[in-house]
């Protein structure tokens, strides 16, 4: 297998908005992410992965855009940015920035223009459709945001394709200026020195010809017609387009965000000759915890699921591809209130979590103020909470009958906003996020958990992560090593093996608060073990042919 810097980078992703406020508008900003970069330093992270800064009206917190050459007026100007690269590359770390290019902002030059007449030289930048009869959408399918994907122009009386939000028209791909105005601004960006680009939603891209119908349920007026724009048909075709005339050129790095991409289709993407992407962020293992009515639709994770999931996703992009390692990013849950206990064991188990992840094959991501155990958050009603897709969200079930209770109850479980409160950077108020009031509360657990206390304590949330990060740097077993699972049918114990050169990992992680005993398979041999990580005070001498695991422990042995 080919070493690359990105196989053996730790990303960190910076949600801008919520990370640190410099100049007390209630806004994270530019100058407040290059006061923090010593702690991501600190952290042991490499790569920084910033949500979208681009200029925006916000409708869904800068996933739409209006000018991809300019920074968002609230998070500061380009000569910050340019700081910002300048001190993340001083510090030998890396930048890559989001790209947003399945749509843009309704208030993009590109859009004003395309709308204004069916003759505009724009006009086929988006897609456009004549209704299929007076009042009727083109189609059935609904927005991502929920709701039609379709809007009416009354300037030229007819409808333009939104999947998310009517404020986020979808791009036409199969016209050779869109994809050629996009390639020119990513060279731009590039040719600024970033190290390469997350890609938003870019299985989405290339849209089934004729867009069909999405298969009608009853009592339902728009359904999903992701079936004709997920891995749509020329997607492959545009991705290796976009690598040979702008990727190739670079020593950059992509990860390409895809709902609903399969592991064999993501070893299509990723695969080292196909010339696409070099790892996707996949969706199956957070989508263990849907009920059958979707995300909203509450139900526990088993941790079988989960555990035939993650190690499908380990196996399939094995010797090709490559895989991206996640729980959090801003449009999760937090992970310790989702697959943890957020309460009585949040420490340990976080620490378990990290573990589980951290100790696999790919590239971890860490989320602003994962590194803390940062947990959901619920807001009293729905006038605290900020996102687009939540309050839709909010109103659409209320429609559908449930109750208020039952509803803050899964925005209490799903919502975005939980990903989306500020860092809590120490005990003062607003966790010093900010002097001014925050555009979204603070989660009041601030005083206990944050980062200047995590800090100062070697046994923190924080400290653990920063010992992970710094034995995947150490070791090659844990960036290279082959997975192996082991106890497949253990429905506590999440245990894998890694293997490289003559070297065994054996990573071990009780999954629940429940005191399993764990055994160690007869076939795995070893004469000597060396305890690297453990969240519990062990006996590094004590045997491991079976251990009575607390509540959410974790422990990883080298065995030689
Ligand atoms: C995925 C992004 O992560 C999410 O935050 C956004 O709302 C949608 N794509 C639309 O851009």
């Amino acid at each position: 297998m080919k070493k690359e810097w990105w196989k053996e980078s730790v990303v960190y992703q910076i949600y801008p908005r919520s990370f640190m406020d410099s100049n007390g508008d209630g806004i994270g900003d530019l100058q407040g992410i290059i006061m923090k970069l010593d702690y991501l330093k600190e952290l042991g992270i490499d790569t920084i992965w910033l949500s979208p800064v681009y200029q925006s009206p916000n409708d869904d917190n800068g996933y739409d855009i209006s000018d991809y050459y300019t920074i968002m007026e609230e998070l500061g100007t380009m000569e910050d940015w340019e700081e910002l690269l300048d001190q993340i590359h001083m510090r030998e770390m890396r930048l890559i920035m989001d790209l947003v290019v399945n749509h843009t902002s309704d208030e993009h030059e590109w859009f004003v223009q395309s709308k204004s007449s069916k003759e505009n030289e724009y006009r086929d930048y988006y897609i456009w459709r004549e209704g299929k009869a007076e009042g009727v959408e083109p189609n059935n399918w609904a927005s991502n945001f929920g709701g039609s994907a379709w809007e009416y122009n009354n300037q030229t009386g007819d409808y333009y394709l939104h999947l998310f939000s009517k404020k986020q028209p979808d791009l036409n791909w199969d016209n050779e200026n869109v994809r050629q105005d996009i390639y020119k601004m990513m060279r731009w960006w590039l040719d600024k020195g970033i190290d390469g680009f997350r890609m938003d939603v870019i299985n989405f891209i290339s849209k089934e010809q004729g867009l069909p119908d999405g298969e009608p349920k009853l009592g339902k007026s728009y359904v999903s017609g992701s079936k004709y724009y997920r891995n749509g048909p020329k997607i492959h075709m545009y991705l290796q387009e976009m690598n040979k005339e702008v990727l190739s050129h670079y020593d950059a790095m992509t990860v390409g965000e895809m709902p609903g991409v399969s592991p064999e289709e993501a070893k299509d993407y990723t695969s080292q000759d196909r010339n696409e992407l070099n790892m996707v962020f996949q969706f199956e293992h957070v989508g263990l915890d849907n009920g059958p009515n979707g995300k909203w639709d509450l139900k526990k994770v088993n941790l079988l699921d989960l555990k035939q999931s993650l190690s499908r996703w380990q196996n399939a992009l094995s010797n090709d591809g490559w895989n991206s390692l996640y729980f959090n990013n801003h449009d999760q849950p937090r992970s310790v209130s989702r697959f943890g206990n957020d309460k009585k064991y949040r420490v340990e188990s976080a620490k378990m979590l990290a573990t589980l992840l951290h100790m696999m094959k790919g590239t971890p991501y860490v989320y602003q103020g994962e590194e803390l155990g940062m947990t959901n958050i619920e807001f009293e009603s729905i006038e605290g909470y900020r996102d687009i897709e939540t309050i839709q969200a909010y109103k659409d079930l209320k429609e559908q009958g449930l109750t208020e209770d039952q509803v803050l109850k899964s925005l209490y479980a799903k919502s975005r906003d939980n990903a989306r409160t500020p860092m809590q950077w120490d005990s003062s108020e607003n966790g010093g996020f900010t002097s001014g009031t925050p555009w979204i509360q603070v989660n009041p657990n601030y005083s206990v958990i944050n980062a200047e206390a995590e800090m100062a304590n070697e046994h923190s949330i924080f400290s653990y992560y920063s010992q992970l990060i710094m034995l995947r740097k150490q070791q090659d077993l844990i960036k290279f090593g082959d997975y192996q699972l082991v106890l497949e049918n253990d429905p506590d114990i999440f245990a894998y093996l890694r293997t490289y050169e003559d070297k065994k990992l054996l990573v071990i992680c009780n999954f629940y608060e429940k005191e399993p005993v764990f055994k160690i398979p007869n076939e795995i041999n070893f004469m000597t073990k060396q305890l690297l990580i453990s969240n519990y005070v062990v006996n590094a001498q004590s045997s491991i042919t079976e251990i009575n695991l607390q509540p959410y422990e974790t422990r990883v042995y080298l065995l030689n």
